[in-house]
């Protein structure tokens, strides 16, 4: 079995004072792709903003690649009304510092520069890979992948579709050369077109062994994708289901929400 890359030990943490998730373990190794599937709103962008060095974990540790991406110790519960913020980010090493280790996250809802064209996004989306080698070859895999961005080059973002500008999105986290990227509902809000040439997108990447995480809405698809799907559910991992026994979506529906779902 290959090492692992990512590993959540018993991570909890939300936005002080609410707690949203608790207790995660979770692994990927490495060229590995696994899946995080849940209900609306049930912590799992929380849980991944946590990763990527956004916001505080209160206890438990992210390791990567072998380092520690969180200070030792829990956060310390809020005794004040007042927040003393160095406490809250105690624990939390920079998104920044997350991002030059090849952590990679691709935000849910494609936050992008509405004023910048195509073109000017993905020139500095290197930046995030400096010191690491392989941008010539990445910059192919992106044109390939994504070929309807050429004839959008010169477009200011916000002029794109959904589609498109999570495709821009995607494009701009292979561009930071990742050791692992983190797909956050990839697919959410497409037209059934779009959907199905994200999905191939990134069932290509898959190819390349790119490790991943992806949370999806979309069960046929994450598990077409994935080696291990984990169930997500009021913060906690449920299920953790390995590739050789993936459910179908009438299953997993049955898993999360019972028989009468
Ligand atoms: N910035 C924030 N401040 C306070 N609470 C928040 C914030 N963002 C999200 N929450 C709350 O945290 C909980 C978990 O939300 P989160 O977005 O992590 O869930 P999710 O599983 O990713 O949902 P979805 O499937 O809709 O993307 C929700 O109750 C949400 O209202
Ligand atoms: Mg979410």
């Amino acid at each position: 079995m290959s090492a692992s890359l990512l590993e959540l030990r018993n991570l909890s943490g939300g936005y002080p004072p609410v707690s949203v998730f608790r207790g995660v373990d979770l692994t990927v190794r490495e060229g590995e792709a696994v899946g995080l599937f849940g209900p609306n709103g049930h912590g799992k962008t929380t849980l991944l903003k946590t990763v990527a060095g956004l916001i505080d974990p209160w206890d438990g540790d992210i390791v990567f690649a072998g380092d520690r991406l969180n200070a030792e110790g829990r956060m310390r519960p809020r005794t004040s009304r007042h927040l003393n913020y160095d406490l809250f980010r105690k624990r939390r090493i920079s998104a920044e510092a997350v991002v030059r280790q090849g952590l990679i996250y691709v935000m849910q809802g494609n936050l992008l520069f509405p004023e910048m064209t195509v073109e000017e996004v993905l020139d500095i989306a290197p930046q995030a890979a400096r010191g690491r080698k392989g941008t010539k070859q990445m910059r192919d895999l992106v044109e390939e992948l994504f070929p309807r961005m050429r004839e959008r080059w010169r477009s200011k973002i916000r002029f794109l579709s959904g589609g498109e500008r999570q495709m821009v999105s995607i494009a701009v986290g292979l561009l930071a050369l990742p050791r692992l990227l983190i797909l956050d509902e990839p697919t959410l809000g497409l037209s059934p077109k779009l959907r199905i040439e994200l999905c191939d997108a990134i069932a290509k990447i898959r190819a390349r062994n790119v490790p991943l995480v992806v949370v999806d809405q979309n069960v046929e698809f994450l598990t077409s994708l994935v080696d291990r799907l984990y169930l997500f559910d009021h913060g906690t991992i449920t299920q953790e289901i390995d590739g050789n026994e993936m459910p179908s979506h009438e299953e997993v529906m049955t898993m999360m929400f019972g028989e009468a779902h």
